[in-house]
Protein backbone atom coordinates (compact mmCIF):
# COMPACT_ATOMS: atom_id res chain seq x y z
CA UNK A 1 0.00 0.00 0.00
CA UNK A 2 1.61 3.34 -0.97
CA UNK A 3 0.90 6.01 1.48
CA UNK A 4 0.20 10.03 0.80
CA UNK A 5 0.23 12.42 3.48
CA UNK A 6 -1.20 15.85 2.18
CA UNK A 7 -1.03 18.77 4.90
CA UNK A 8 -1.27 22.23 4.37
CA UNK A 9 0.63 24.53 6.84
CA UNK A 10 1.62 28.48 7.85
CA UNK A 11 5.26 29.50 7.45
CA UNK A 12 5.80 28.76 11.15
CA UNK A 13 4.40 25.50 10.42
CA UNK A 14 1.15 25.87 12.00
CA UNK A 15 -2.04 23.69 10.64
CA UNK A 16 -4.66 25.53 11.92
CA UNK A 17 -4.81 29.56 13.20
CA UNK A 18 -5.43 28.98 16.66
CA UNK A 19 -8.04 27.14 17.03
CA UNK A 20 -10.13 27.15 14.09
CA UNK A 21 -10.32 24.12 12.47
CA UNK A 22 -11.35 25.77 9.38
CA UNK A 23 -8.47 25.57 6.69
CA UNK A 24 -10.45 26.72 3.94
CA UNK A 25 -10.20 30.26 5.54
CA UNK A 26 -6.88 30.97 5.15
CA UNK A 27 -5.29 28.48 2.42
CA UNK A 28 -5.09 29.45 -1.30
CA UNK A 29 -7.82 28.78 -3.97
CA UNK A 30 -4.83 27.18 -5.63
CA UNK A 31 -3.95 24.82 -3.13
CA UNK A 32 -7.84 23.80 -2.27
CA UNK A 33 -7.64 23.09 -6.22
CA UNK A 34 -4.43 20.58 -5.42
CA UNK A 35 -6.28 19.31 -2.26
CA UNK A 36 -9.56 18.11 -4.53
CA UNK A 37 -7.49 16.50 -7.63
CA UNK A 38 -5.89 14.47 -5.44
CA UNK A 39 -9.28 13.76 -3.63
CA UNK A 40 -10.48 13.21 -6.57
CA UNK A 41 -7.46 10.64 -8.03
CA UNK A 42 -7.49 8.71 -4.49
CA UNK A 43 -10.32 6.13 -3.84
CA UNK A 44 -8.93 5.70 0.21
CA UNK A 45 -9.11 8.58 2.19
CA UNK A 46 -8.29 8.08 5.60
CA UNK A 47 -8.42 10.81 8.41
CA UNK A 48 -8.84 11.26 12.19
CA UNK A 49 -12.41 12.39 13.98
CA UNK A 50 -11.33 15.58 14.49
CA UNK A 51 -10.49 16.21 11.06
CA UNK A 52 -13.86 15.15 10.19
CA UNK A 53 -15.89 17.03 12.54
CA UNK A 54 -14.05 19.99 10.65
CA UNK A 55 -14.07 19.20 7.14
CA UNK A 56 -17.75 17.44 7.38
CA UNK A 57 -19.55 20.35 5.51
CA UNK A 58 -17.10 19.98 2.32
CA UNK A 59 -17.26 16.11 2.09
CA UNK A 60 -19.13 15.15 -0.90
CA UNK A 61 -19.89 11.56 -0.62
CA UNK A 62 -19.79 9.55 -3.77
CA UNK A 63 -19.84 5.80 -4.96
CA UNK A 64 -16.54 4.09 -5.28
CA UNK A 65 -14.61 6.05 -2.53
CA UNK A 66 -13.98 5.29 0.61
CA UNK A 67 -13.76 7.45 3.41
CA UNK A 68 -12.40 5.81 6.76
CA UNK A 69 -12.15 7.53 10.09
CA UNK A 70 -10.20 6.69 12.51
CA UNK A 71 -12.17 7.28 16.46
CA UNK A 72 -12.06 5.39 19.81
CA UNK A 73 -15.58 5.67 19.91
CA UNK A 74 -16.83 3.90 16.63
CA UNK A 75 -20.27 3.16 18.22
CA UNK A 76 -21.11 6.70 18.52
CA UNK A 77 -21.25 7.03 14.84
CA UNK A 78 -22.61 3.84 13.81
CA UNK A 79 -25.59 5.41 12.06
CA UNK A 80 -23.28 7.80 9.91
CA UNK A 81 -21.69 4.95 8.47
CA UNK A 82 -22.15 4.27 4.75
CA UNK A 83 -20.97 0.84 3.37
CA UNK A 84 -18.39 1.22 1.06
CA UNK A 85 -18.28 5.31 1.39
CA UNK A 86 -17.68 6.32 5.10
CA UNK A 87 -16.73 3.61 7.56
CA UNK A 88 -15.40 4.44 11.13
CA UNK A 89 -12.58 2.56 12.44
CA UNK A 90 -10.75 1.74 15.53
CA UNK A 91 -7.86 -0.10 14.13
CA UNK A 92 -4.48 0.82 14.44
CA UNK A 93 -2.94 1.94 11.14
CA UNK A 94 -0.89 -1.16 10.34
CA UNK A 95 -4.08 -3.50 10.86
CA UNK A 96 -5.84 -1.08 8.41
CA UNK A 97 -3.51 -0.92 5.92
CA UNK A 98 -3.46 -4.60 5.85
CA UNK A 99 -7.09 -4.88 5.74
CA UNK A 100 -7.00 -2.65 3.05
CA UNK A 101 -4.85 -4.09 0.71
CA UNK A 102 -7.00 -7.46 1.38
CA UNK A 103 -9.86 -5.93 -0.27
CA UNK A 104 -7.32 -4.71 -3.35
CA UNK A 105 -6.61 -0.96 -2.39
CA UNK A 106 -3.18 -0.09 -3.69
CA UNK A 107 -3.10 3.27 -2.03
CA UNK A 108 -4.00 5.60 0.90
CA UNK A 109 -4.60 9.53 1.24
CA UNK A 110 -3.80 10.50 4.49
CA UNK A 111 -5.59 13.69 5.03
CA UNK A 112 -4.70 14.38 9.23
CA UNK A 113 -4.79 15.65 11.45
CA UNK A 114 -1.45 15.88 13.66
CA UNK A 115 -2.30 12.91 15.98
CA UNK A 116 -3.05 10.29 13.09
CA UNK A 117 -0.37 11.51 11.10
CA UNK A 118 1.99 11.02 14.10
CA UNK A 119 0.22 7.35 14.29
CA UNK A 120 1.40 6.41 10.78
CA UNK A 121 4.45 8.18 11.47
CA UNK A 122 5.80 6.49 14.23
CA UNK A 123 4.74 2.81 12.63
CA UNK A 124 7.05 4.15 9.65
CA UNK A 125 4.17 3.54 7.42
CA UNK A 126 3.82 7.03 5.19
CA UNK A 127 5.71 6.75 1.76
CA UNK A 128 5.09 10.28 0.55
CA UNK A 129 4.44 13.90 1.61
CA UNK A 130 3.07 17.34 0.15
CA UNK A 131 3.05 20.07 1.99
CA UNK A 132 2.07 23.29 1.03
CA UNK A 133 3.55 26.38 3.09
CA UNK A 134 1.39 29.64 2.54
CA UNK A 135 3.00 32.48 3.24
CA UNK A 136 1.28 33.48 6.76
CA UNK A 137 2.70 33.27 10.23
CA UNK A 138 -0.38 32.41 12.76
CA UNK A 139 1.89 32.26 16.01
CA UNK A 140 -0.40 29.34 17.71
CA UNK A 141 -2.53 26.60 16.21
CA UNK A 142 -1.92 22.89 15.61
CA UNK A 143 1.30 20.94 14.33
CA UNK A 144 1.75 18.80 11.39
CA UNK A 145 2.05 15.89 13.68
CA UNK A 146 0.76 15.43 17.53
CA UNK A 147 1.44 13.38 20.54
CA UNK A 148 4.79 11.44 19.00
CA UNK A 149 9.04 11.71 19.30
CA UNK A 150 9.71 10.77 15.87
CA UNK A 151 12.98 11.15 13.92
CA UNK A 152 11.72 10.98 9.83
CA UNK A 153 14.06 11.23 7.44
CA UNK A 154 12.36 13.01 4.22
CA UNK A 155 14.06 13.38 0.91
CA UNK A 156 12.70 16.33 -1.19
CA UNK A 157 11.61 15.74 -4.76
CA UNK A 158 9.73 18.68 -6.23
CA UNK A 159 9.20 22.35 -5.16
CA UNK A 160 6.41 24.02 -7.30
CA UNK A 161 5.24 28.02 -6.50
CA UNK A 162 1.25 27.96 -6.94
CA UNK A 163 0.86 31.67 -7.11
CA UNK A 164 2.46 35.31 -7.01
CA UNK A 165 1.84 35.53 -3.09
CA UNK A 166 4.50 32.71 -2.68
CA UNK A 167 2.20 29.64 -2.07
CA UNK A 168 4.78 26.86 -1.83
CA UNK A 169 3.99 22.88 -2.38
CA UNK A 170 7.03 20.74 -1.58
CA UNK A 171 6.85 17.10 -2.14
CA UNK A 172 8.84 14.30 -0.70
CA UNK A 173 9.08 10.92 -0.10
CA UNK A 174 10.27 9.45 3.25
CA UNK A 175 13.24 6.64 4.02
CA UNK A 176 11.70 3.85 5.11
N1 LIG B 1 -3.79 22.08 7.75
C1 LIG B 1 -4.06 20.83 7.42
O1 LIG B 1 -3.57 20.31 6.40
C2 LIG B 1 -4.98 20.03 8.26
C3 LIG B 1 -5.30 18.73 7.88
C4 LIG B 1 -6.13 17.99 8.70
C5 LIG B 1 -6.64 18.54 9.84
N2 LIG B 1 -6.34 19.80 10.18
C6 LIG B 1 -6.87 20.38 11.40
O2 LIG B 1 -6.31 19.69 12.49
C7 LIG B 1 -7.28 19.55 13.50
C8 LIG B 1 -7.38 18.09 13.93
O3 LIG B 1 -6.14 17.61 14.25
P1 LIG B 1 -5.89 16.64 15.48
O4 LIG B 1 -4.51 16.14 15.39
O5 LIG B 1 -6.29 17.31 16.71
O6 LIG B 1 -6.92 15.49 15.24
P2 LIG B 1 -7.00 14.31 14.20
O7 LIG B 1 -5.65 13.69 13.96
O8 LIG B 1 -7.80 14.77 13.04
O9 LIG B 1 -7.91 13.31 14.99
C9 LIG B 1 -7.64 12.96 16.33
C10 LIG B 1 -8.66 11.97 16.69
O10 LIG B 1 -8.32 10.70 16.19
C11 LIG B 1 -8.78 9.69 17.07
N3 LIG B 1 -7.69 8.84 17.51
C12 LIG B 1 -6.63 9.17 18.21
N4 LIG B 1 -5.86 8.09 18.46
C13 LIG B 1 -6.50 7.05 17.88
C14 LIG B 1 -6.24 5.67 17.79
N5 LIG B 1 -5.15 5.14 18.37
N6 LIG B 1 -7.09 4.89 17.11
C15 LIG B 1 -8.19 5.42 16.55
N7 LIG B 1 -8.50 6.74 16.61
C16 LIG B 1 -7.67 7.53 17.29
C17 LIG B 1 -9.37 10.39 18.26
O11 LIG B 1 -10.77 10.42 18.06
P3 LIG B 1 -11.75 9.96 19.23
O12 LIG B 1 -11.61 11.00 20.28
O13 LIG B 1 -13.09 9.93 18.57
O14 LIG B 1 -11.28 8.61 19.70
C18 LIG B 1 -8.77 11.79 18.17
O15 LIG B 1 -9.58 12.78 18.68
C19 LIG B 1 -8.55 20.08 12.99
O16 LIG B 1 -8.73 21.35 13.54
C20 LIG B 1 -8.35 20.19 11.50
O17 LIG B 1 -8.99 21.26 10.91
C21 LIG B 1 -5.50 20.56 9.43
Amino acid sequence: MNVTMVMISSVDGKTTRGNNPNVYLWSSPEDQRFFFSLIKKNNLIVMGRETYEASKKVIRLEEKKLRILLTRNQKKYLKESIDGQLEFSNESPKNLIKRMSGSGYKKMLLVGGGTINGLFLKQNLVDELYLTVEPKIFGTGKDIVAGQLLNTKLKLISVKKLNKTGTILLKYVINK
